[in-house]
């Protein structure tokens, strides 16, 4: 097969920067999205993969925002190749107590983790059916398969995504596309690192592995899944957690 187009949404963040990275050494052709306020950073993020060797193409994309998603899908499909591979990787967190949270807390969690994925699969979608090919990964979190103390909006989101990949997975099986879910536990990056320490280091004590995944293992998964090779899988929600939570 000639090489894939991959597009990755905040693909310039912790596990979206190892994901890039192992779908380009795949041999795709990787596209990274960033949101608008990214916009300071991606140009040093792109040298940077440059020093690894790696070549990644960039998108402005804020995938709150249909229309945005839309333009930049369109961008890349004439300015790299038609997208065979989307990763729907864009999240955010906004931890607190339910008893507290603001509805402004819930509608940026909901809006970023989970409305992102309508609004870019939708402009994907239709031409990955005329294709008769796509492979689709969503990046969930183990705390939408177990919920989590302070994240009922991170929680919703999470689950919501699997509920999303099992039905569309329904839809395109036929066509040659696979829709899966990957869920993550707690992996060494900043989104982590912000919890406070006391609580992460009670966090790590439940991990049966003793440790934080490290973004690598997680974007090996995801190549995995994205692979031509991996057409008989579909519908899945693939935990990655260290034994934290066992289905
Ligand atoms: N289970 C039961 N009780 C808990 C608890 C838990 N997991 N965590 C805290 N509590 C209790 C505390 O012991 C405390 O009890 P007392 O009032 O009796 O002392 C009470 O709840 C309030 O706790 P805090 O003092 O911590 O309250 P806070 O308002 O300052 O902070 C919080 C609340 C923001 C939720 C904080 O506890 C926190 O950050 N927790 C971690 C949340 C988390 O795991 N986030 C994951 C982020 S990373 C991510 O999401 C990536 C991914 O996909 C895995």
């Amino acid at each position: 097969m000639a090489e894939r187009c991959a597009l990755v949404t905040g693909g310039v963040g912790g596990i979206g920067t190892a994901i890039c990275a192992a779908l380009v050494r795949d041999g795709c052709r990787v596209v990274a999205s960033y949101a608008p306020f990214e916009a300071q950073v991606v140009g040093d993020w792109q040298r940077e993969r440059q020093g690894e060797g790696l070549t990644v193409e960039v998108v402005e994309m804020e995938v709150t925002d249909f229309a945005s998603c839309g333009k930049a899908v369109a961008d890349v499909e004439a300015r790299v190749a038609p997208i065979a591979v989307l990763v729907n990787n864009a999240g955010i967190t906004k931890d607190g107590m339910f008893k507290k949270m603001a509805l402004d807390q819930w509608n940026a969690v909901l809006t970023t983790n989970l409305d992102s994925v309508f609004n870019v699969t939708r402009h994907v979608i239709n031409g990955m059916l005329e294709r008769s090919y796509g492979r689709i990964v969503n990046i969930s979190s183990i705390n939408g398969q177990k919920g989590q103390f302070g994240q009922t909006n991170y929680s919703a989101a999470k689950a919501g995504m699997h509920g999303f990949t099992m039905a569309l997975a329904q839809e395109v099986a036929s066509k040659g596309i696979t829709v899966n879910t990957v869920s993550p536990g707690y992996t060494g990056t900043r989104m982590v690192m912000a919890i406070e320490e006391s609580v992460r280091n009670k966090i790590i004590e439940q991990i049966p592995v003793k440790r934080l995944a490290r973004p690598e293992e997680i974007a090996r998964l995801v190549a995995f899944l994205a692979h031509e090779d991996s057409g008989f899988i579909t519908g899945a929600n693939v935990p990655i957690n260290g034994g934290q939570f066992m289905t």
